[in-house]
């Protein structure tokens, strides 16, 4: 690595864009990277820690977890990657029918079967059309292909959703506390003002419209003007699942105060108690008879999440309605300017949202791969919920969707006072304690926003389920022996 001072360079700490030094990102931050030193560690001097393996619960990447993809996507992938695979005698044999007949049909759709070209900037429009199929399906709605960006995943989609409402520090986006850090990282990166509004812990992270208004009143008394209001559902870090009444306030709520509703909806197939099921926001407004001149709406999906779990592949789509035909030139302009999203991401949220129907012979397969990955993370969840809760001084709601359990920790005075004395948050004190003594890496809560005086961590339900024990029996010890040392 170069050197880390050096004043003869022209760039340095103090002259680069201040807007990159405020902007913060706590999944991939101290306590990781603690954790990527002491694996370091472990490999060169093995017993050099006081456990054999890091066991990540950090950040929401199944795959590197061991989460295995959905064979009949990847066999599409392989066959659209290398379609000359398609004119060989065996590929039957290695294959299965429906992959190839798949394939075949995304092949024609590329001209010249070229995946190593660019695309049209929103993405190639078959594979717009096969996904605003698989929106109609799901929400019983119609979709316009022409309202679809394909992204390199839903974080560039959130960035140039925020390049384009935020001009000034005046400009504010109404956000989650507790939050997903793309969100604060991405305001702050555009120089905007993230307004917060309190997901309420005691009703299970509930959203209550009295609290926005209250924030976004006392927003726009300081001379800030809201352009938009930030939904995860299901949420993260909180695991929560709106229900439909709820959605519905909110979609008013923006309608009335003229706000863009951006609803990351990226957790959709993570759906784990029987009593929730997820609506998309389209779903919800259309059918409460809101059209294109009622409310402007931006959802945002992805193919890293779910039961396909397909972080690395970057793939993603924004779908834009109810804005003017001159707004969306200008967001088609900023898509141009990246040229396209890569072409395997396109192929993949194509598959995500178009998956097997009944009848494909290769229906039941798939079902069983996906409807597997699905009950073992909620019997995960499950279990890691249950393990918090039998914890002294901690409580914790139920994952009812997404991947993240984020229970709160009443810590003792005499935790906090060390934490103070160590330079740190009494969260980030905790969490690397734990990591210290179990090689279990989760994240302070003060990386997502919680209520002051309030500690968090989020911990993911994504660590193989063989392995599920083995955090619980690390975890529980931990807390044992961390309360007897600072219980007050
Ligand atoms: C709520 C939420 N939105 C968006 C993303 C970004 O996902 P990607 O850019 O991989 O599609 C994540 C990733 O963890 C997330 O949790």
């Amino acid at each position: 690595m170069a050197s880390t001072s050096n004043d003869s360079l022209p760039i340095s700490i103090h002259n680069i864009n201040p807007k990159v030094l405020e902007c913060e990102y706590a999944v991939r931050g101290e306590i990781v990277a603690l954790a990527q030193r002491m694996e370091k560690e472990l490999l060169i001097n093995p017993g050099s820690h006081a456990f054999d393996e890091i066991l990540y619960c950090n950040i929401g990447n199944p795959h590197s977890l061991g989460q295995q993809p959905i064979t009949f996507f990847r066999e599409v992938l392989a066959l659209c990657e290398h379609p000359s695979l398609l004119e060989r005698n065996e590929i039957k044999g290695l294959f299965s029918e429906d992959a190839i007949k798949r394939a075949s049909q995304i092949l024609k759709q590329i001209p010249g079967k070229a995946t190593g070209a660019y695309s049209h900037s929103q993405g190639i429009k078959e594979l717009r059309d096969a996904i605003a199929e698989g929106i109609k399906a799901r929400d019983d709605f119609p979709a316009d292909p022409n309202d679809i960006f394909l992204t390199n995943g839903a974080s560039p989609a959130v960035h140039l959703v925020m390049q384009l409402l935020i001009s000034t520090e005046k400009d504010g986006i109404l956000c989650p506390i507790p939050q997903y850090p793309l969100y604060s990282a991405s305001i702050a990166l555009h120089g905007g003002t993230l307004v917060p509004y309190y997901l309420d812990e005691a009703s299970g992270w509930g959203l209550e419209i009295s609290e926005l208004k209250k924030q976004l009143e006392s927003a726009k008394s300081k001379g800030i003007s809201v352009r938009a209001l930030v939904v995860i559902n299901p949420g993260n870090p909180t695991g929560q699942v709106l229900t439909k009444e709820n959605q519905e306030q909110i979609v008013k709520f923006c309608k009335q105060e003229g706000l863009v509703l951006l609803a990351d909806e990226v957790y959709q197939a993570n759906i784990y108690v029987p009593d929730k099921k997820f609506h998309s926001f389209k779903k919800i407004s259309r059918s409460m008879g809101y059209g294109e001149k009622d409310i402007s709406l931006v959802s945002f999906q992805s193919v890293s999440k779910g039961y396909y779990g397909e972080c690395g592949k970057r793939g993603g789509y924004m779908e834009i309605t109810g804005f003017s035909a001159d707004v969306r030139e200008q967001i088609y302009k900023v898509a141009s300017v990246n040229l396209c999203s890569n072409i395997s991401g396109q192929i993949l949220a194509s598959l995500v949202m178009n998956p097997p129907k009944v009848g494909d012979h290769i229906y039941e397969s798939y079902c069983a791969e996906r409807d597997g990955i699905l009950s073992s993370l909620a019997r995960r969840a499950k279990r890691l919920e249950a393990a918090f809760n039998s914890l002294e001084n901690v409580t914790c709601n139920k994952a009812e969707g997404a991947m993240y359990l984020f229970p709160c920790i009443k810590l003792p005075e005499k935790a906090i006072k060390a934490a103070e004395e160590a330079d740190t948050t009494p969260d980030t004190f905790y969490c690397r304690q734990l990591l210290n003594a179990t090689g279990v890496v989760v994240v302070p809560g003060s990386g997502f926003g919680q209520v002051a005086g309030t500690w968090h961590f989020r911990c993911t339900v994504l660590p193989p389920e063989n392995k599920i024990p083995d955090v619980v029996s690390r975890l529980t010890d931990f807390h044992k022996a961390f309360m007897n040392e600072y219980r007050d």
